[in-house]
């Protein structure tokens, strides 16, 4: 049975992954601020292949708690979902610095942090697997504007992903940033084009079929291969 690691698996597209994750016969560790108030993923750990452990990706201290805890076990796949809008003020008239540079700490670094903290559980699976869930608004070649916070952090996860591709080639693993769609969740918002079980299912797919070929490119959650 493989092991699958999710962050921000207590809704939205990290809790359609969950169940995605759980109806493939894949055991799941789940990490999410307060499980205490994580009623649906609890209501799901009566599944015995589901574990939930307390993880905000953008506090140091219960990042080094919750690699510590899975100290020895082996980890297939990480999937880097949490992940912020950056606030509500992102425009040339109005920003909001502060909630900028938590962008990044949630959408940048934390999924780099995450994947080297991880580093030694993904060596102990014979096709390990990374996978940052970015968005097609961090596409340098998108003409968008506005949600700059938001559309910078993104951009540069998708860096941070493809270097660590090609840095981390020969030890086997196998990275890539995807986009999940537009899909109905708090932040996609309910006229999205998809629901959370068909990006999931997408996902899903394209992890279990993703190959070193792809490895290191931008995907969308259809396989779709896209422009940096
Ligand atoms: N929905 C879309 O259309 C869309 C499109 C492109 C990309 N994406 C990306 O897809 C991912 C999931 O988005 P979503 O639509 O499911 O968003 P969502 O419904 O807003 O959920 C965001 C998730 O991230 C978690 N999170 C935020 N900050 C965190 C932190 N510091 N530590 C741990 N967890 C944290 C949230 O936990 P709390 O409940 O504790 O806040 C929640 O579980 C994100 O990376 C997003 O940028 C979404």
């Amino acid at each position: 049975m493989e092991t699958v690691v999710i962050t921000g698996a207590n809704r939205g597209i990290g809790l359609g992954l969950v169940q995605e994750f759980l109806a493939k016969n894949t055991r799941v560790i789940a990490g999410c601020r307060h499980p205490e108030k994580a009623t649906a993923l609890s209501e799901l750990a009566k599944n015995a292949a589901l574990e939930i452990l307390p993880l905000d990706v953008a506090d140091e201290a219960t990042v080094s708690n919750f690699i510590a805890s899975l100290a020895n076990t082996p980890v297939d796949i990480l999937i880097n979902n949490a992940g912020t809008l950056g606030g509500d003020k992102q425009s040339a008239n109005s920003m909001d610095y502060d909630a900028w540079a938590e962008a990044f700490a949630i959408n940048t670094i934390a999924p780099f942090r995450l994947t080297i903290g991880l580093l030694a559980n993904l060596k102990k699976s014979s096709r390990p697997r990374v996978i940052s869930v970015s968005s097609q608004m961090g596409s340098l070649a998108g003409e968008g504007t506005g949600h700059y916070a938001y559309r910078s952090s993104k951009a540069a996860l998708n860096k941070v992903m493809r270097g660590l591709a090609a840095e981390l080639k020969p030890e086997g693993i196998l990275l890539c940033p995807i986009h999940p769609g537009w899909v109905k969740t708090d932040m996609g918002g309910a006229n999205a084009a998809i629901s959370v079980a068909q990006s999931a299912a997408g996902i899903y797919k394209l992890i279990d079929t993703l190959t070193e070929a792809k490895s290191g490119h931008f995907l969308a959650w259809d396989g779709e291969e896209l422009p940096w």
